[in-house]
């Protein structure tokens, strides 16, 4: 039997795609397979490591628990949409390579997103809910000291230092 497809709109990183996709293809397969956009990653695949968040409407989302069909009309954001625009390392990729925030690299896209999601918050949020939001997500490597330096480098770049605020 011939599987059906579904046309679905999507806007990723400002460029709008129409995929035809089955209905159970998962977001995050349809931007790797059907878009190219391999920066986004596939850990557990069940809603527990982070490593595929993305941004879907400027909200943090597990990319491995939503069907594509589910983000018809979305704007989403990868990894490859927070770079600079000059084509370097955007703020928040920036600051987890200038404080070491990865090794292997596999959980970075995903605390990417929820990092980039923070800096575009109309005000900083406090330290208790940084820490609240990156234990959202697992990395098998670092630690998560530096993980949280990179976040709190790109939250005062964006806010200013918590001291002067
Ligand atoms: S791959 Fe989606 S949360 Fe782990
Ligand atoms: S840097 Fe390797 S899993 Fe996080």
């Amino acid at each position: 039997m011939t599987e059906t497809l579904h046309e679905t709109r999507l806007v990723v990183n400002g460029v709008a795609h129409t995929v035809r996709v089955p209905a159970r293809r998962l977001l995050a397969d349809c931007l790797r397979r059907d878009l190219g956009l391999t920066g986004t990653h596939l850990g557990c695949e069940h809603g527990v490591c982070g490593a595929c968040t993305v941004l879907v409407d400027g909200a943090p989302m597990r990319s491995c628990l939503m069907f594509a069909v589910s983000a018809d009309g979305a704007e989403i954001t990868t990894t490859e949409g927070c770079r600079a625009l000059d084509g370097g390392l955007g703020p928040v990729q920036r600051a987890f390579h200038e404080q070491h925030g990865m090794q292997c690299g596999f959980c970075t896209p995903g605390f990417v997103m929820t990092c980039t999601a923070m800096i575009e918050r109309a005000q900083r949020p406090d330290q208790d809910v940084v820490a609240d939001e990156l234990s959202g997500h697992l990395c098998r490597c670092t630690g998560y000291r530096n993980i949280r330096v990179a976040a709190e480098q790109a939250l005062d770049e964006r806010f200013g230092t918590r001291e002067a605020q």
